[in-house]
């Protein structure tokens, strides 16, 4: 019999969670990583005492009450709340946008001046691109001001020449609000997310710096099934064809001040740099450092050895991903998770719930 019952392929929230799940069900599980480092793209690492998240900024926010008792278990998580702004030409604006974005652009101080003003700018027509899209959501200032040059730096393409479904929704928000987010629980782990992995992955055998398809084989012997978290379209060997993603150039710097720009995250809006943020770390959990850390982020093509950070969902990427997905549903014994299996872009929460999900049919599976 197989040593264990579970090999994940992948350290990231799908594939820990699942192990911890997993293992205090009584279940063996081995986790190889390709990485040095456990945590996926929530890895944090310490750089002049402050946690650098090095795969962009990640804040975790839920409204599942199962979902923050999970995560609770393994970190005790501030009460940092999302409140990004943008610079555009020479302003600074608020965001979501929201009655104080509204003040800044046009000083209206009303909901209802606010409304009446966006109302006389909206597009009318059926959008049949991201711009027109954009345009009927939230008319010509918002969009020229804080939506076009960012999307055209983050896509690499006109908004004109982008579908209109990139964009679904772009909320509102009548209030002086600037909590990004406008779920029940949020807040960083304090000590950063490695040390929520760490805690979450105690007792469970992990091996670094292994790459799951230049052992195939062996390692598939180990256990009775796979819990697979790694890119769908490379399990088949790319047979398909590729799935299409956007990568991101982090670029880090360390400056010698205590206090950089206020806030931790600040979009740049306009086209006058080429970066679409900067992240100051410090700013997530509070340091006593005297000097800071921030990283520019650079959205760039996904080629070579770039990582696959957003899935391009374009009808022709979507179509090729059923593909694999009907390919993934035939194959046996192995349980396909993770934003990278379902080539979809899922928050942290979203993530953790679906690989309870996943545990529990699981779990329901073995018992019928
Ligand atoms: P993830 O990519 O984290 O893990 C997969 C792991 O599998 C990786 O460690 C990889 O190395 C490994 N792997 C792949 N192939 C392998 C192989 N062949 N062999 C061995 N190992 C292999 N969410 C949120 O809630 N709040 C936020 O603020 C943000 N911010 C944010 C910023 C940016 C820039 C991005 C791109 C994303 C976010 N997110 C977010 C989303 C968050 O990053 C995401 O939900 C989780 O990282 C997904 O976890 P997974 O386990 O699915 O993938």
């Amino acid at each position: 019999t197989p040593a264990y019952d579970y090999l994940i392929v992948g350290s990231g929230l799908f594939g820990a969670t699942f192990a911890r799940l997993a293992t205090d069900a009584g279940k063996r599980c081995l986790i190889v990583e390709r990485r040095p480092h456990i945590g996926g793209n929530c890895y944090t690492e310490k750089l002049e005492g402050i946690n650098v998240h090095r795969y962009g900024a990640h804040i975790f926010h839920t409204s599942n009450r199962a979902v923050w008792a999970f995560v609770n278990r393994f970190a005790e998580f501030n009460n940092y709340i999302n409140s990004p702004k943008a610079i555009s030409g020479d302003r600074l604006y608020s965001l979501p946008f929201n009655m104080n974005t509204f003040y800044e652009l046009w000083q209206t101080r009303t909901p209802q001046e606010a409304r009446q003003k966006i109302a006389s700018q909206r597009f009318t027509g059926e959008p049949t691109n991201l711009e027109e899209q954009a345009l009927s959501l939230v008319g010509k200032d918002i969009y020229e001001t804080l939506i076009r040059d960012y999307t055209r730096k983050q896509w690499g393409k006109d908004p004109r020449e982008l579908p209109a479904f990139i964009i679904k929704r772009l909320p509102l928000r009548f209030t002086y609000d600037n909590n990004y987010f406008s779920d029940r629980y949020q807040g960083i782990p304090i000590g950063g997310y490695t040390a929520l992995f760490d805690a979450m992955l105690e007792g469970i055998e992990v091996r670094l710096n292994v790459d799951y398809f230049a052992h195939r084989t062996p390692l598939g012997r180990l256990a009775r099934k796979v819990v697979y978290t790694g890119c769908i379209d490379q399990y088949f060997d790319y047979a398909l064809g590729r799935l299409e993603y956007r990568s991101l150039e982090f670029d880090n710097a360390v400056l010698e001040t205590d206090n950089f720009q206020g806030n931790a995250v600040i979009n740049y809006c306009d086209t006058s740099e080429p970066f679409t943020r900067i992240i100051e770390h410090r700013h997530f959990e509070g340091s006593s450092s005297p000097l800071t850390v921030i990283t520019r982020e650079y959205p760039r093509p996904c080629s070579g050895d770039a990582i696959p950070y957003y899935p391009v969902n374009d009808a022709q990427n979507q179509g090729l991903y059923r593909r694999y997905q009907e390919l993934a549903q035939g194959t046996e014994n192995v349980i396909f998770g993770g934003r990278l299996s379902e080539y979809k872009y899922m928050d942290m929460h979203v993530v953790i719930e679906s690989a309870m999900n996943r545990f529990r049919s699981e779990s329901r599976q073995a018992s019928a």
